[in-house]
């Protein structure tokens, strides 16, 4: 199948991503952790890129994305903002580098920002983070909200079921995604919450509301690029839908490499110097 047909080239920025809700055009989000999937992820039409810090475990193994540090994101932001010349690249702040203060917040986020070469960040968290946020936003760096099951409480939450189910909690993400929108965040991503109750913060928001687990009433959706290529195996939340199973692609790819190798049929005469 070729690439999305994207009529506007221009650099997607945080003002077009509102202008996209305006215009009740969807926004189109995965993440990528390197230079080479980055590179397809843009070409094919993507609006924006998150390198998340589900990196954690889909690239270095962790059950969580408690461990993740800010030096590892910054290599795995650095070398998706190489390739991407297109869609905007949205970096996760890791867990412990904003919580402690503002100051220590907007330091970390500069070092991202300068390191990198990313287009904004996207720190988990509502009235809790306000102060850090405005910091962040007030060095002139966009940033983006997270609220819902957000990973790096998951040893406060203790699972990873759908959030805000209960009137209060649900009331505390309403008044959290109108705070975040007050501070100056130029979006906010809904984790795995009742897509009813997605649906009355993306009516109630101007800024778009991007939904994982979040139902279809929201102005965009984001996915874990490894999830929905299939790649991962034994998580299938009823939010993922699989677009490709390349699981199987790479596994028979690979299985047929070791045949040849092993049959002496790799290389042949047209495959040496
Ligand atoms: O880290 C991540 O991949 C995320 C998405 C699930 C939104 O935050």
């Amino acid at each position: 199948m070729a690439a999305y047909l994207c009529s506007d080239n221009r650099k997607v920025t945080t003002l077009r991503l509102i202008e996209m809700k305006k215009q009740g055009e969807k926004i189109s989000m995965l993440t990528a952790y390197d230079y080479t999937t980055a590179k397809i992820f843009d070409a094919a039409g993507l609006d924006v890129i998150l390198v998340g810090d589900s990196a954690s475990n889909v690239m270095l193994g962790n059950e969580t994305t408690v461990p993740m540090t800010l030096d590892k994101m910054i290599v795995f932001a650095g070398a998706v903002a190489k390739a991407v010349k297109r869609a905007l690249v949205v970096v996760d702040m890791p867990f412990g580098t904003y919580q402690v203060d503002p100051t220590s917040a907007v330091q970390n986020a500069i070092r991202i920002m300068q390191e990198t070469g990313a287009d904004s960040l996207k720190l988990e968290g509502g009235l809790e983070i306000i102060p850090m946020v405005k910091k962040i936003i007030d060095a002139g760096i966009p940033v983006m909200g997270h609220l819902g099951l957000t990973p790096q409480s998951i040893n406060a939450f203790g699972t990873y079921a759908v959030r805000a189910k209960d009137e209060a909690e649900a009331e505390k993400l309403v008044s959290d995604a109108h705070l975040l929108e007050e501070a100056g965040c130029f979006a906010v991503v809904l984790e795995k919450i009742p897509a009813k109750l997605a649906a009355r913060v993306a009516s109630e928001l101007k800024i778009p509301v991007i939904g994982i687990g979040a139902g279809g009433q929201v102005d965009g959706q984001v996915l874990v690029f490894a999830d929905m290529l299939g790649l991962t195996q034994g998580f299938s939340p009823r939010f993922l839908r699989r677009y490709a199973d390349l699981n199987t692609v790479v596994t028979d790819a690979v299985g047929q490499y070791i045949t040849d190798v092993k049959q002496g049929d790799f290389p042949n005469e047209n495959e040496q110097y």
